[in-house]
């Protein structure tokens, strides 16, 4: 499964890309306002440098015109910018639009398995079901990623499976089980991946032990 980081923090993207774990990185336009970015096209462009993988950056217009006009706009700016559009009518139409036209597409605000459908059959390039947003309406989340691969199993779609609202490192693991493609995760879920109590203890415990050695 690919790692993607969700966050357009500049700080972040350099810390968890030096693990080298990540594979992409995914902005929306409430990360991009939580940074304050005034440029847009110079701060994805920053991101582009730091991150050799598709880094998508999402459309503000609602309009099929005013999403095309953004989206090359956007493709233009680096080779591995993904142009994020909404699941909605226009944002289909967009994304046909951009497939044909050679342009990566990540259809977002994705909530059930047949919104999945019909952006795999415009051709998106990946999906993004919000699995968080979905917890917090009381439904399992979870249960949408494994709707969704059994569609796209069953039909041979290549459309990417992207994970994205997740909040915590169970969502992660789940996502892995399901054989989601990939998984756009948070700065503070990918730290605390790596963590573990007793990994703490045992290296404590290790290192006590070899100070205690040399001692003797
Ligand atoms: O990539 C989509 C993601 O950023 C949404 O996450 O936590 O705002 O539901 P959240």
């Amino acid at each position: 499964m690919k790692f993607f980081i969700d966050t357009a923090n500049l700080e972040e993207i350099k810390e968890a890309s030096q693990m080298g774990l990540i594979d992409g990185v995914t902005t929306n336009p409430s990360l991009i306002a939580k940074e304050g970015v005034t440029d847009h096209d110079s701060h994805m462009k920053k991101i582009c440098e730091l991150v050799d993988g598709p880094i998508s950056a999402e459309v503000v217009s609602t309009d099929f015109d005013g999403m095309m006009k953004e989206a090359k706009h956007l493709a233009a700016l680096h080779k591995n910018i993904v142009i994020k559009l909404p699941m909605t009518m226009d944002g289909i139409k967009a994304t046909k639009a951009c497939t044909e036209a050679g342009i990566k597409t990540n259809v977002t605000l994705v909530f059930q398995p047949i919104q999945a459908l019909l952006a795999a059959k415009a051709g998106a390039t990946f999906v993004s079901p919000f699995v968080g947003r979905i917890d917090d309406i009381g439904r399992d989340g979870m249960q949408i990623i494994e709707e969704i691969r059994i569609i796209f199993d069953n039909y041979g779609f290549e459309t990417q499976i992207l994970t994205a609202s997740i909040r915590h490192p169970h969502h992660v693991l789940r996502a892995a089980l399901m054989g989601s493609d990939v998984a756009t995760i948070p700065f503070k879920v990918i730290k605390q991946l790596i963590k573990h109590p007793l990994t703490d203890i045992g290296l404590e415990n290790f290192l006590k032990d070899h100070e205690n050695l040399k001692k003797k």
